[in-house]
């Protein structure tokens, strides 16, 4: 009983986050990033809801909602687009408490490494394969991940990643953030460390 976003066009122009699940193969994996503030699971709320609960959306939520997404291709899957000057994305659904888009990414295309304004989220790979970078502890330094067709990646509020297509061929991907993202920074990572180059605002997307 996750909430089910009903999809509406936006209205806003195109532009570029982070997104849906696989559903490429029935067994597909499901990996999780440490989320260093856990909440308690709030009740599942429907994205069209009239209700607002008090806290956000927990990673584990946002998670179970893009790969429910992924399976339903014929609410999204019409809308999807091929930008070759960027990643193209369009938000689907949006509500108080979190807001869902869908994003297309061709070989090349990447992120960079920004956070998300403080909201919790989670992102599927419905078709294709990308790649994560983060930075683990002190004794792991930058992790690399393969996020194949199938696999969602969920997150807290304090993440920092950098998405990539390094595949072959275009990726699709479904992205649900809790509370909606208010703001983004962007970050160079250099030696010492990540370094906070930019933010931008939702009048950038
Ligand atoms: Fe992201």
């Amino acid at each position: 009983m996750s909430p089910s976003p009903s999809i509406s066009p936006d209205t806003r122009p195109t532009d570029s986050t982070t997104p849906p699940t696989d559903r490429g193969t029935a067994t597909a994996t499901t990996d999780t990033a440490t989320d260093p503030t856990p909440t308690p699971e709030p009740p599942p709320t429907p994205a069209t809801g009239q209700a607002r609960t008090t806290a956000p959306l927990t990673p584990s939520t946002l998670r179970t909602i893009v790969r429910e997404l992924a399976e339903r291709p014929e609410e999204w899957i019409h809308h999807v687009r091929l930008s070759t000057e960027e990643r193209w994305y369009r938000r689907l659904a949006a509500d108080e408490d979190h807001e869902v888009w869908l994003i297309s990414w061709l070989p090349g295309q990447s992120t960079g490494f920004h956070d998300h304004g403080g909201s919790r989220g989670a992102f599927t790979v419905a078709l294709g394969e990308l790649e994560e970078l983060s930075l683990g502890g002190p004794d792991q330094g930058l992790l690399i991940r393969r996020v194949p067709a199938g696999t969602a990646r969920a997150f807290g509020p304090e993440y920092v990643h950098d998405v990539r297509n390094t595949a072959v061929g275009p990726a699709v991907t479904l992205h649900a953030y809790s509370p909606p993202l208010s703001s983004m920074a962007h970050y160079d990572l250099r030696a010492g460390g990540l370094v906070r180059t930019s933010e931008e605002g939702p009048e950038q997307w």
